[in-house]
């Protein structure tokens, strides 16, 4: 799968969004390593602070699926229409999620952060250095 498609998968998976509150649509998509992609949305709550991001739903749907390493890359996807149009990257509280599942597979995953204008290609351990992970309790 070619980055552009797990952008697209992204992108697709933010049709579900549930941000009435903050009319934000957010898509994830992570890609493993036998080609298998789980996507999320994020989902908001009445209660402001419960609200779920996408990557972290995306993670919770791999895990609940049996998936314990093997992230390879992750793509994430801001609203096509409003805000800046920027390319967003993972709040710091998803870098952290997504870190647990990248490092029980000891992969270093590229991050796609995708806006309305483009796509910037980073990896895990550049938007989360010197991680704290299931690998630091030994
Ligand atoms: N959001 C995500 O889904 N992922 C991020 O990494 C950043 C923020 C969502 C949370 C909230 O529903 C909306 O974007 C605005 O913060």
């Amino acid at each position: 799968m070619t980055d552009e498609q797990l952008v697209t998968a992204a992108r697709d998976a933010a049709a579900a969004s549930y941000s009435p509150y903050s009319r934000f649509a957010v898509g994830a998509a992570l890609l493993f390593d036998d080609g298998a992609v789980f996507t999320g949305t994020n989902i908001e709550n009445a209660s402001y602070g419960l609200t779920l991001c996408a990557e972290t739903v995306a993670v919770a749907a791999a895990m609940a699926a049996g998936r314990r390493g093997g992230l390879m890359a992750v793509a994430v996807a801001g609203p096509l229409d409003g805000a800046s149009g920027a390319p967003i990257t993972p709040c710091g509280r998803c870098r952290q999620v997504l870190n647990e599942l990248a490092q029980l597979g000891a992969t270093d995953p590229a991050v796609l952060c995708a806006g309305r204008d483009g796509v910037r290609r980073l990896t895990l351990s550049q938007l989360l250095p010197e991680a704290f992970g299931p690998a630091s309790l030994g």
